[in-house]
């Protein structure tokens, strides 16, 4: 235990990171100030502007001088010597990825500095100001007029800093340093299959709490009387120690007066006899308000169970086939990382059309108003944290990273009737140091939500050496709740008419998702089923694996990858990819392929 509170603790120190503060749950729903728009931005391959000439990091020195950009430096005296000037540069638009934004920056990885001025009064004197971020990608560090806010590290969840005693009613500016250059030991490591886009790519805003305010919440069904709801509340300030909390449910006619015990936290039980349960056919969401004296927060909360039992996913104890398709975070309307409501419109109604109940959002958490839709729209909802393929697994910090990040998608959805999977890894090759990594990942994941589901991308082969049956094949099989795996027989795994010959034989008595199959097709491109690339080789693909796959029993979802192109580094057939992963059933143009009517007339028939 010592030696991991050493390690924490150093984790802690190499990052600068104060213990970082947890952000409040439900922040997209309080009152705030937006900072999104045109931000200056430096470019900075060399961090000149973090480190001096002898790489001492500038804010470690008493007087970091000119060349630190997070103060802004301006000249004082004709003799002053500064080397920039944020206001005479460029503009980038906020939130929005670097990448598709400017042309010069479209492949750029590596530091780049961003910096807003604004000014902010506050409303009442004792209140208390946070800067929250929805994301940056991928090490961020904050500045408020020239102090140190504290670092994130992560490139797809979101992360805030209290500034109430920096904030000047005048001239504030925030400096952010965003690092998106890709790490062994980070996570995601070196090498995936995304265009790794850097920026801050979503929502950056001021929220101004009383000095006590609802930082925690969750709220869930009691596993064992379904007419209970339960949860806990949590204050943060001062006064957190016997507050009076009232939580008001109109529709359930409840309105509940509770009191916190001495650390600001309380526990919930509310016994209702007439709750309608959400589920993709009836997505029912309640009005929720939760207040104290000096703070109120209202949200949309829908009530659900969801278990498996033996080989089946039930969801209020009704089985349920999770119709589903792969989603990469990235704007079918501008290209570029999604930030918007109508990205995600786009996407879930692409998915809806599809006739699927349920999405994979590969490969990193996307953004809130993805799984808000989903809760709205009755669209079941795998998260996943970005630990994938050859993650640094012995690596202490590497692990407490992905913790940090699975603990953040937690807090941020832990609400959201939607999300029924947390997926822990993707496609990762099994070692010793792999499973210990995930299993403790998988057991930290249960701690801070026991109500969901755990699964992941596992490793499938042969069954006893017998070339034409497969089999999931992986330690990590015992830890989740839900089996999953990729499988590629037909692109990746010989031809496709090897799916007329191969068996699956699954061992343990869990539910199965593919969460992965598919082949590339450039739209437009037409040819013979055998003719690769064409869009009849992927329909017939399509064809060929889902005859293949309704033969295995305990098979209660798929996911096909993907929905739509994408763009990779990894991919770069000229004419055909030009930088595109080309497996999406819709292009990057929204021109939807021939497979995507076969996987529609399949899920038509599907019960
Ligand atoms: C893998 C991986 C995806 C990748 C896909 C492909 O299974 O999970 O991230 O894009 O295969 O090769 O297209």
């Amino acid at each position: 235990m010592k030696k991991h509170i050493l390690i924490l603790a150093c984790f802690y120190f190499v990052y600068g990171i104060k213990a970082q503060e947890k952000i409040m749950v439900n922040a997209i729903n309080r009152e705030s100030t937006s900072l999104n728009g045109y931000w200056k931005y430096i470019v900075d391959p060399y961090e000149n502007g973090f480190y001096n000439y002898r790489y001492e990091p500038f804010e470690n020195q008493e007087n970091p001088g000119n060349g630190a950009f997070f103060t802004n430096a301006k000249r004082k005296s004709k003799s002053d010597l500064v080397e920039y000037d944020f206001d005479k540069m460029d503009s980038l638009k906020v939130p929005g990825d670097w990448n598709s934004q400017k042309e010069k920056l479209f492949y750029y990885e590596g530091t780049l500095w961003y910096k807003k001025s604004f000014d902010y009064t506050k409303k009442q004197e004792d209140s208390r100001v946070f800067v929250y971020f929805g994301a940056s990608n991928y090490e961020t560090d904050v500045y408020l007029n020239g102090k140190k806010l504290g670092k994130h590290i992560g490139g797809f969840t979101p992360f805030q800093f209290e500034i109430s005693k920096l904030l000047k009613p005048k001239g504030n500016y925030i400096v952010v340093k965003v690092d998106n250059k890709r790490k062994r030991d980070a996570v995601p490591t070196l090498n995936t299959d995304w265009w790794n886009y850097g920026g801050i790519t979503r929502e950056v805003k001021l929220i101004e709490t009383s000095s006590t305010f609802i930082s925690d919440y969750q709220l869930y069904l009691d596993d064992e009387d379904t007419k209970i709801i339960t949860g806990q509340i949590e204050l943060n300030g001062f006064k957190k120690a016997e507050q009076e909390i009232t939580i008001n449910i109109p529709e359930l006619g409840i309105n509940e007066k509770l009191k916190t015990d001495h650390t600001g936290k309380c526990t919930i039980k509310l016994k209702s006899k007439n709750i309608r349960y959400w589920s993709p056919e009836s997505p029912k969401l309640y009005d929720v308000t939760i207040s104290t004296q000096e703070d109120k927060i209202s949200d949309q909360i829908g009530f659900r169970t969801i278990k498996t039992k033996g080989a089946e996913i039930l969801i209020n104890e009704k089985s349920l086939f999770l119709k589903g398709i792969s989603i990469h975070e990235e704007s079918p309307i501008n290209g570029g990382r999604c930030n918007s409501k109508e990205d995600a419109k786009k996407l879930l109604e692409y998915a809806q059309s599809l006739g699927c109940n349920y999405v994979r959002l590969a490969h990193y958490p996307h953004n809130e108003y993805m799984v808000r839709l989903a809760d709205k729209m009755g669209i079941l909802v795998w998260e996943e944290n970005p630990v994938y393929w050859t993650i640094s697994w012995d690596n202490e910090e590497t692990y407490l990273n992905a913790q940090n990040q699975i603990s953040e998608v937690i807090r941020r959805d832990k609400n959201r009737a939607s999300v029924i999977i947390w997926s822990m890894a993707n496609e990762t090759p099994n070692s010793d140091t792999r499973n210990e990594f995930l299993t403790k990942l998988a057991k930290f994941t249960k701690e801070q939500d026991p109500t969901r589901l755990i699964s992941a991308a596992l490793e499938q082969h042969d069954y006893n050496g017998n070339p034409n049956t497969r089999t999931i094949d992986d330690p990590f099989a015992e830890i989740v709740d839900v089996l999953s795996f990729n499988q590629y027989i037909g692109w990746y795994d010989g031809e496709i008419e090897k799916c007329q010959r191969i068996k699956w034989k699954i061992t343990q008595d869990k539910p199965v998702i593919i969460s992965e199959f598919g082949a590339g097709a450039k739209y437009g491109l037409h040819g013979e089923k055998d003719d690769r690339w064409t869009e009849e080789y992927q329909e017939f693909l399509y064809q060929e694996t889902l005859k293949m796959v309704d033969g295995i029993e305990q098979l209660k979802g798929i996911s096909p990858w993907v929905l739509v192109d994408f763009k990779s580094p990894r991919r770069v057939l000229p004419e055909i990819q030009d930088n595109y992963n080309r497996k999406g059933l819709i292009s990057e143009k929204g021109e939807k392929k021939k497979a995507f009517f076969v996987l529609k007339e399949y899920y038509e028939t599907k019960k």
